[in-house]
């Protein structure tokens, strides 16, 4: 289990108010690694994330930035730098989703998903490698895509295309900081109890009962299932992991068809009994 341990190193957590992205700093700091949190100024909720590192007895500090600033990025890099040190592990977490038919997007509107989704992403992670490069760390970079990077859901095509160019980016980026020692990837969440779609305008409860049928799972994640996936590519575990995304959807994107509800009974019932 040491090859999972984190002590030492300082991850930088984007998004890390709630969600995925307190679950992830927790994950890290349960792990050994000190914490650099980030989300929106005024965002109270990340005093709340700090307390939880805090007290697992680790280094955290807490830096507000508004993400879709793209022009303020490399100077917020240099800002975590001064005062948190190297930062070992970049987590790009933060993303915006709405709900919205194609014809119906404004410029505002995808442009919002763009900048938070793509952009950020790539301005922040542009700098905070070249300081992994400077300051010859063995960097960690590791960016929150979704399923549907992979497979495309109807009234999200900003938020599809968005999730779609991160995951061709950490290739990119994965071979160009492969000579450095940086390995770059992508987790891929499938539906995450979280309250990213908490002001889509649709019945919530009826949807996610259909979507729960799609899923072979059965349910919607928690958001700590999907921290297993994150320390793995974060620490020495995952060395040789580059350029790849792991998928954590329950078996969504295994599943093209509903066909399971519609078949004959087995003739042989795989029960517990049966399977011993
Ligand atoms: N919840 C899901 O089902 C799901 C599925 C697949 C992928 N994801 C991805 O996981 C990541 C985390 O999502 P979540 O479900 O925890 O959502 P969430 O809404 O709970 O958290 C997202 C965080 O990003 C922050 N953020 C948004 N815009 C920002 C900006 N301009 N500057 C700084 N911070 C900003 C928010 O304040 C929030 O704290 C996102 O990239 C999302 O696309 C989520």
């Amino acid at each position: 289990m040491d090859r999972f341990a984190l002590t030492g190193r300082t991850a930088l957590v984007t998004g890390a108010a709630r969600g995925l992205g307190r679950a992830f700093a927790t994950a890290l700091a349960e792990a050994g690694a000190d914490l650099v949190l980030t989300d929106l100024p005024g965002d109270s909720e990340l005093t709340a994330t700090a307390a939880r590192i805090e007290a697992l007895g680790r280094s955290v500090h807490v830096l507000t930035q508004d993400l879709s600033r793209t022009d303020e990025l490399h100077g917020f890099a240099d800002r975590v730098r001064a005062a948190a040190g190297p930062v070992h592990i970049l987590v790009n977490n933060a993303g915006v989703a709405a709900l919205e038919r194609f014809n119906e997007i404004t410029p505002e509107s995808w442009y919002r998903v763009m900048r938070v989704n793509l952009d950020a992403v790539f301005f922040l992670t542009q700098r905070i490698a070249e300081h992994m490069v400077a300051d010859r760390v063995t960097g960690r970079i590791i960016s929150v895509t979704s399923k549907n990077a992979l497979v495309a859901e109807a009234g999200l095509a900003h938020y599809n295309a968005s999730k779609a160019a991160v995951d061709l980016l950490t290739q990119t980026l994965a071979v160009e900081l492969a000579p450095h020692g940086i390995t770059v990837n992508s987790i891929a969440p499938g539906m995450v109890d979280t309250p990213i779609d908490g002001a889509f305008p649709f019945d919530r409860a009826a949807f996610e009962a259909a979507y729960r049928e799609r899923i072979p799972l059965g349910r919607y994640a928690e958001p700590e299932e999907c921290t297993g996936a994150l320390l793995l590519l974060a620490s020495d575990a995952g060395a040789y992991l580059t350029g790849t995304r792991v998928v954590v959807d329950g078996g969504v994107l295994a599943d093209q068809m509903p066909r399971t509800r519609f078949m004959p009974p087995y003739r042989n019932t795989l029960t517990p009994e049966t399977a011993e």
